[in-house]
């Protein structure tokens, strides 16, 4: 497997792959893998025949009071899984190889990051899609995998692509779930015994909506109060609940099959996401 650190390098390796006639993958990640960044790199091989993943924990879709600094790396741990999953090139950049001092442009998607997490985290999909941006300029990849709990992050992002015209193209991939129901998460690890109880909430909130829609109840602002409602009961904050078109993001009254329902809320000091298609 290579290591690269280098945007230079990481271009050539790539270049080099598709002057074979290989079809390169990228899986970009915040590194502190887990299965549900393996199950990333699977798909990606499955639309590829180079799997690149990229590790960088990136400064600029995080906001003042957020947890860039505690963010957890494991650089050892997660080439060992990179070599075990056998991903064939890791991009893995030293924060002033990606952003120089004099930095002056970002990207920015205006229409799908406007609402849930774009709105309770300003900037946060300004960071996402400048540092996406940058990633496939330097990878170069053919295809690029995103895992479906970012669900908003996803839209954006292939919005983004369509729009500034990337010739990559965007695979979503499932959730992966602990058995107890938690997605999986990288801020995860910040939970304590108790909040890890407590965290079990917010997926049940996306059942029961997904329970109380199946039983005849389709009003959005109902599906949404029983999702609070589980919140609460498990002692959770929420940031948000909502169930919205999956390609608009725009929210509905009347929720329908195939409508996503979402939910973030604090666990504690732990944000997490989660959401469910109906
Ligand atoms: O989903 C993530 O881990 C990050 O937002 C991403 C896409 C790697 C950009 O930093």
């Amino acid at each position: 497997m290579h290591v690269f650190e280098k945007p230079e390098d990481m271009r050539l390796w790539s270049r080099s792959q598709k002057a074979a006639g290989k079809r390169v993958g990228l899986v970009p990640t915040m590194g502190c893998l887990h299965h549900g960044h393996l199950s990333l790199v699977n798909e990606a091989r499955k639309h590829s025949d180079a799997v690149s993943v990229t590790i960088f924990v990136n400064p600029t879709q995080f906001g003042p009071n957020e947890d860039f600094d505690k963010y957890p790396r494991v650089a050892e741990r997660d080439l060992d899984l990179c070599r075990q999953a056998g991903v064939d090139a890791v991009f893995m950049p030293p924060a002033e190889a990606m952003y120089a001092t004099d930095a002056s442009t970002c990207v920015t998607e205006d229409r799908l990051s406007a609402g849930l997490c774009g709105a309770c985290r300003p900037g946060h999909f300004r960071g996402v899609c400048t540092v996406v941006a940058k990633l496939f300029n330097i990878a170069q990849p053919d295809v690029a995998v995103f895992g479906q709990k970012d669900f908003q992050q996803a839209a954006v992002i292939r919005q983004m692509a369509k729009d500034l015209n990337f010739p990559v193209e965007i695979v979503t991939a499932p959730i992966v779930r602990e058995p107890d129901g938690l997605a999986m998460s990288s801020r995860n690890a910040y939970l304590t015994a108790i909040e890890r109880q407590q965290a079990l909430g917010v997926s049940r909130a996306l059942r029961s909506a997904a329970d109380a829609l199946a039983g005849g109840t389709s009003d959005a602002a109902a599906l949404r109060r029983i999702m609070a409602d589980e919140l609460a009961r498990h002692g959770l904050r929420p940031d948000y609940t909502a169930i919205v078109k999956p390609d608009t993001l725009d929210p509905v009254s009347q929720a329908r099959p195939g409508d996503v329902a979402l939910v973030a809320a604090y666990c504690g000091k732990t944000r997490l996401i989660d959401n469910r298609i109906l």
